[in-house]
């Protein structure tokens, strides 16, 4: 694999300098795909320009509402923060996730939520969770005209109901199940596939078969792409850190120590000064 950036030919007239899906698909094996959760305008902002692809990760449900699990949004929340994000990013490929509930009930349902986003907010696919029990709705979702990312591996919508955040893979029966999951959603024509949580031979396996680019979360460096949570990235989130996080600011701490200034300024009435008010006349000299 190369260590260049993603191509941007065959850029389409109405978004002219934004990566498509068939770019990201045809990344694989080529560059490494750099990956992060968006979900408000200021962060699609600051992220677009270093990103290739640009998550609104339902994580939101966690990072950003101080929900326990991924499963308390809907689609009109999902939508919201889709707008939010289009509204930020220029160039990185923006990928929306089909939240609990929005999809899994029947084809129809599946299309409907998928159609709806795309329409909403103007992003280039849709993500949604699920091995080979998903792959019938992959494929009806692609085939109605929405590019689909998959997602594999630890699947965090149905965490609660598969005995909590476990990595999968760990055992022959397991290995081969995920193995099957990412095969079944390729070949469904997902353009690339997430794996979260999944120990790193299988990983590392599934990005040697299958034809699109894999996105690893907790997986391995040998996959196509890497993706992590922002908050965790930069310090927001501190509640837990899985041990597939790398901190690279503390920005939590440093909004703390920023209100704790703020904090005794106004405590002390140093601040607002005068430079901060209307209508003061400047002192001469
Ligand atoms: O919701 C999310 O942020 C995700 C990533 C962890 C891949 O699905």
């Amino acid at each position: 694999m190369g260590t260049g950036t993603v191509s941007r030919e065959n850029k389409t007239a109405a978004t002219p300098d934004r990566i498509g899906t068939p770019q990201i698909r045809a990344a694989k094996g080529a560059v490494p795909l750099v990956c992060l959760t968006a979900y408000t305008t200021p962060m699609a902002k600051a992220l677009d320009p270093y990103c290739d692809l640009l998550l609104v990760g339902d994580s939101l449900a966690m990072v950003v509402y101080g929900l326990e699990t991924t499963r308390g949004v809907t689609l009109d929340m999902m939508i919201n923060h889709g707008q939010a994000v289009m509204r930020g990013a220029e160039r990185a490929c923006v990928v929306v996730d089909l939240p609990h509930g929005s999809y899994e009930s029947s084809t129809y349902q599946a299309i409907s939520s998928a159609a709806r986003v795309l329409a909403e907010t103007g992003c280039q696919a849709v993500k949604l969770e699920g091995g080979e029990e998903m792959a019938d709705t992959v494929k009806a979702i692609v085939d109605a005209g929405v590019p689909v990312l998959g997602h594999v591996g630890l699947l965090p919508q149905k965490a609660e109901h598969r005995g909590g955040f476990k990595i999968q893979g760990k055992d022959d029966a397991g290995a081969k199940q995920v193995m099957a999951d990412a095969r079944a959603i390729a070949d469904a024509g997902a353009f690339a596939l997430v794996i979260e949580g999944t120990v790193e031979p299988v990983a590392r396996a599934i990005t040697e078969e299958i034809s699109i680019p894999t996105i690893g979360i907790g997986a391995s460096p040998a996959c196509d792409g890497q993706i992590l949570v922002t908050h965790d990235l930069v310090g927001t989130f501190a509640d837990f850190t899985p041990k597939f996080v790398k901190r690279y600011a503390d920005l939590g701490a440093a909004m703390s120590a920023a209100a704790g200034a703020y904090a005794d300024d106004v405590r002390a009435r140093r601040f607002p000064g005068l430079e901060h008010c209307f209508g003061v006349e400047k002192k001469a000299g």
